[in-house]
This record gives C-alpha cells, structure tokens and sequence, in this order.
C-alpha cells in the first residue's frame, strides 16, 4: 500500500475534547487533490491505522486538516492523537478516498452532523458555500464549548445556512429533525455523520417522511456493535478471475484468508464502515455485516465488504 510521508505542521484545540491537527508533505510537494467527504488512513503507531476525514479547505493542497475527538475507550488512536503528537510528528498517511460524495444533480441539501460528525460535513457546507449552491446544515453537540468550527458557523459566512443546536434531550433532537425533514422537496438530499444511535435516529425519521434511500447519504465511524454477533460458519469463496477457491472457517474473515493465500485486497477500516474492501458477488448469497452498503444493497446482495460480512450459501464467487 502506498504511503505518503506527512509532517504535523500545526496542532491546536479547537472545542472540548477535539483537536485539529494540520499535515503537510515531508519533502514539501503538494499533496493529492480530494472532495469533501474524503477520508484518509492515518499510520499513528506499528499496527494502528485510523480513518478520519478531511476537514480543511479541499482548494488547498499544501495542508491536510483532520480533527480528532478523545474518546473515553480509545482503543489508542485517539489518545495517540491528542497524548503523542504535536507539531512536528511523522507519520504516513494514505491517499483520500471518497465513499461520502455529495450529488451533483440535487438542487437543495440538508447537512446534518452530530458531534464530531461535523468533520466530513464542515467541507461540504464550504463547497456547497462557494459553488452558491442551496444548503441547510444542522449542527448537533452536547454545548457550545464541545462544537468544533463553533466561530467559522456562528458568525463566518456559513452562518446564515447554519443552526447549532446544543444540548437537547434526545425527543428535541428528534422534533427538531422531524420539523426539518418533514417536507422534502423533489432534488433534496440528506448527508449526515455523527454517532451511531444519532446516525439511527436520522434515518429512522428521514424514512418516515419518505426520503428515498439514494438521496440519503452518510458515513459512519465505526461499528457500533460486534458485527460477528450472528453465528459464523464456514463457507466457500471463490475468486472469479484465478478460479481459486478458499474455505473461510468460523473464526476468519474472507479478508484473512485471502491474505494468507498471498492475495491482496485493499482495505481500510476492516469493520465494515468506510467501503474500500466492497467486491461484486457473481454468485451466491452474501450475509451483509456491514455498515456502509444501503438497505437495498444488501437485498440486491451483488456486492458485498469482505472484511466483515460472509454467506449464507455454501459458496460465494466474486468478481476478483
Ligand atoms: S475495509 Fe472498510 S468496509 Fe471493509
């Protein structure tokens, strides 16, 4: 996997428990081009890899910006970032990749983000912004102090398209999204990002309204909970293009085994959230255990992330 040497070239706190951290090439060249929505594959330590999304300004290729929350059962990434890093630090990063792109054809566009969900949505607001295209972008945090950005949205030029909402109670929070998504317009679509349970009520109310899945779109951080919480039995996969076939036991992802027999797949999160690891299935049928793929996806059962999910046929041929 290709890496890019980065330099931390600023580190500031910018709410309670966030911190920004500015990357910039180690020889000085610029760095490669992304859209909002971008994520990149940040190299912390041997063996920890986080993805955290690009939230400067995608005009600028001198700096990449990512902000960071502390997470209380930081499994190490974050309290790497926030502990062990400050201006200076070396580390390598992965190229962006998008999963979380915004339409072209929409012609209106609710943001919403939760907490530190705000960091894919913040450059589609500025984008969105300076293409002067139609945008409303609602900002939940648990208070003023915990909200990233808090000055560029309450008195920059985003303002006036922007509602920061603190501290609700999790009926206002749905009240104020029912209000919000209760007369959807032909063209409208929905980004959001946030925590899993936020994540949930979103969706929960945008499908009582009646937005189609294809103009809701989102990006999760994590999986919530243990996506091998299903009984896991062995199946067989077989690579279309070599014709080799592999037996994937109980206690091994596709991923795993496939790795073992010295093909490589490209992969990022390996919980089944970010979608680099998402393959066409040729035949048979997929148990889905992930979290980036739609619902109607996972009924189409044509592809599916090899990372996490496995079968539920004997056999699963894919398009690799
Ligand atoms: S590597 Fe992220 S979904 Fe599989």
């Amino acid at each position: 996997m290709n890496t890019i040497p980065v330099r931390v070239v600023a580190a500031e706190v910018i709410a309670e428990g966030i911190r920004l951290l500015k990357l910039s090439s180690q020889d000085g060249s610029p760095l490669p081009t992304w859209e909002p929505g971008s994520h990149i594959d940040v190299h912390l330590d041997p063996g920890v890899i986080r993805q955290y999304s690009l939230c400067g300004s995608c005009t600028d290729t001198s700096t990449y910006e990512i902000a960071v929350k502390r997470e209380p059962e930081s499994r190490g990434g974050s309290k790497f970032v926030h502990e062990s890093l400050g201006v200076g630090s070396q580390l390598s990063i992965s190229a962006p990749r998008n999963h979380f792109t915004t339409s072209t054809e929409a012609d209106h566009n609710l943001l919403v983000a939760g907490g530190i969900g705000i960091t894919p949505i913040i450059s589609m607001a500025r984008q969105f912004h300076r293409q002067d295209r139609a945008f409303e972008l609602l900002y939940f945090t648990r208070s003023e102090t915990h909200t990233a950005f808090r000055d560029e949205l309450a008195s920059g030029p985003l303002n006036s398209s922007c509602r920061l909402l603190f501290g609700l109670e999790r009926d206002a929070v749905e009240a104020t999204l029912d209000d919000a998504l209760r007369n959807r317009h032909d063209g409208s679509h929905l980004y959001l990002c946030g925590p899993q349970p936020f994540m949930d009520t979103v969706r929960a109310v945008a499908a009582r309204h009646g937005w189609p899945d294809d103009a809701v779109h989102l990006e999760y951080f994590a999986a919530a909970a243990p996506l091998d919480a299903e009984p896991q039995t062995s199946f067989d996969v077989r690579l279309a293009r070599s014709e080799k076939t592999f037996t994937i036991p109980a206690d091994k992802t596709i991923v795993d085994v496939l790795r073992e027999h010295g093909t490589d797949v490209e992969t990022s999160c390996e919980q089944g959230v970010c979608g680099t690891c998402i393959v066409k299935v040729l035949e048979g049928c997929p148990d889905h255990r992930d979290y980036f793929l739609t619902a109607q996806e996972h009924a189409k059962g044509d592809c599916m992330a090899m990372c996490v999910s496995r079968s539920l046929t004997k056999l699963l041929v894919v398009d690799l």
